[in-house]
């Protein structure tokens, strides 16, 4: 059984996220994580300034189901299901030593050692920390109260590596790495502000906290946050709010890759749901929306980001999981939610494919463009716009050429590189093109005026309404200033 209990299916991440929600419940301030190499003996202690527990909650914390996960918690416990600390420390070591006092009581020890419990075959909870790891508790003794806990033979990420190894010990390096970002996203409401809490790794100085990241970048200008919506169900309140994310443009380089996430801009598309503050779910479209599938995750809806926050009274039907990083909203939400992220998804649409130039840019009505979009027996088609007064001068000029033309205007139609344009885009949107980026004034000018000189006819002053019609076109809709100023010799 204390075998199977190894085997939820935790990450080092979700489980130290987990051990952590435990230190916050008991009302912790600080928090100081380990997280030492030294090949196949390296170790993991979380320490916190917490209420502490005595001898009796001690030995009550340490059994697997120390609480009925029926029974109503208060408001801000994060847990639930009285398994967190045995489940996610087992999931990544052998053997778990907690060590905790109250305010004035003394420090009491208790150890969970697998190798002893499969070799005695007994449920025998050791009272003492492993001979040699004493020194691990030594912090306690300056908390007036608080916990240690202490994760040793982590098997599951260091079994059989060496502490020599350059190439191990890196990759023990990334982990911490990786969970320093995982911790900043997952207690980033917990951190936040002046009196929030103090998370620290490897280090008891400023530049060991850890700094909160917030996934819905809302202190940056050009994030557009929506109106939020709340909702009353018979066991709670459920609050949704969405947030559109700035364009690429508007952020300098090294912002925009921080504003990404731990697992980059595509992948932290959707909702983030929250349980009492402390984030489960970081991007995810829960299976909401679609017909069959769900919505999945589209280049064009990554600056989407929607925050759900739900209480812990909702836990069974909200489907939370033992690790905490699963949350599937109830049938009865789903309408609501969708409506909803329909809202925000349309906006980050828009603001993904105007470049950063929603809000200020023309409306699309009133911009004349060449390409008609259509559905053709349920396909989409795109079409060279034969009313559009370019394309209709040069057809009516075409006299015998008219046919070949138009040929050529069908083919191309016909064969318009959709899959190659959408794949491109997928992997690389960075390169995405507005109409003439790229070319120098002159070719934009070269280009304009010949486009003039074909709708007005060579030779002919082009009229007023020809230079309007030209500086609506897509093409130089940006560049209007410099066409009016040639051809009627006013400033912009
Ligand atoms: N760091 C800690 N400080 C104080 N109490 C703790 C700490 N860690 C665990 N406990 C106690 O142990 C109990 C069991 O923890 P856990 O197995 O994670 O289950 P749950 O969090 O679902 O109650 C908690 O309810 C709490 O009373
Ligand atoms: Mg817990």
């Amino acid at each position: 059984m204390i075998e199977s209990l190894r085997a939820y299916g935790y990450s080092l991440n979700s489980a130290i996220a987990d051990l952590l929600d435990n230190s916050i419940t008991a009302h912790a301030k600080n928090i100081w994580i380990h997280m030492y190499w030294e090949g196949d003996s390296s170790w993991l202690t979380i320490i916190d300034d917490g209420t502490g527990m005595d001898e009796k909650k001690l030995i009550n914390a340490m059994r697997p189901g120390s609480q009925n996960p029926l029974d109503e918690r208060t408001e801000d416990d994060l847990g639930r299901f009285g398994l967190g600390l045995k489940t996610a420390s087992f999931s990544q070591c052998r053997s778990l030593t907690v060590a905790s006092h109250i305010n004035g009581g003394k420090t009491n020890f208790r150890r969970w050692d697998l190798d002893y419990v499969g070799k005695h075959n007994e449920w025998r909870l050791l009272k003492t920390a492993r001979s040699g790891s004493e020194r691990f508790f030594s912090k306690l003794d300056e908390l007036e109260h608080g916990s240690i806990v202490l994760l040793e033979h982590m098997d599951r990420i260091c079994e059989g590596q060496n502490k020599a190894d350059e190439s191990h010990r890196r990759k023990f390096m990334d982990r911490i790495s990786s969970l320093q970002l995982h911790l900043s996203m997952v207690f980033h409401r917990f951190m936040e502000g002046r009196n929030g809490l103090n998370i620290y790794i490897n280090g008891i100085d400023e530049e060991h906290k850890i700094k909160p990241w917030d996934p819905f970048i809302s202190n940056h200008i050009a994030t557009q946050k929506q109106p939020g919506e709340r909702k009353k169900f018979h066991d709670g309140v459920v609050e949704v709010e969405g947030y559109i994310l700035p364009h690429k443009d508007k952020f300098a380089p090294t912002e925009h890759e921080k504003a990404a996430g731990p697992n980059g801009w595509n992948d932290q598309q959707g909702f983030y749901v929250y349980r009492n503050k402390r984030l489960l779910v970081a991007g995810s479209w829960l299976g909401l929306g679609g017909r069959r599938h769900g919505w999945t995750k589209e280049e064009h809806y990554k600056l989407a980001r929607i925050k759900i926050d739900i209480p812990n009274r909702m836990d069974s039907t909200w489907q939370i999981d033992v690790k905490k990083s699963t949350a599937v909203p109830p049938s009865l939400a789903d309408k609501w939610l969708e409506e909803y992220a329909e809202k925000v998804r349309k906006e980050a649409r828009s603001v993904f494919s105007h470049r950063g130039q929603y809000g200020n840019r023309r409306q699309v009505n009133e911009m004349s463009r060449l390409w008609l979009s259509s559905m053709r027996g349920g396909s989409q088609i795109y079409k060279i716009d034969r009313d559009n007064d370019l394309v209709k001068g040069l057809l009516n000029r075409a006299d015998k050429l008219k046919p070949e033309i138009e040929a050529l205007f069908r083919l191309l139609e016909e064969t318009v590189p959709v899959q190659k344009i959408w794949l491109d885009m997928a992997e690389h949107s960075e390169r995405s093109n507005e109409p003439m980026g790229g070319l120098t004034e002159k070719q934009i000018m070269d280009l304009a005026d010949t486009t003039i000189k074909s709708l007005s006819g060579t030779g002919r002053r082009p009229s007023v309404t020809t230079i309007d019609f030209v500086c609506n076109m897509e093409a130089f809709i940006n560049h209007s200033d410099v066409i009016r100023a040639k051809y009627l010799g006013v400033e912009s």
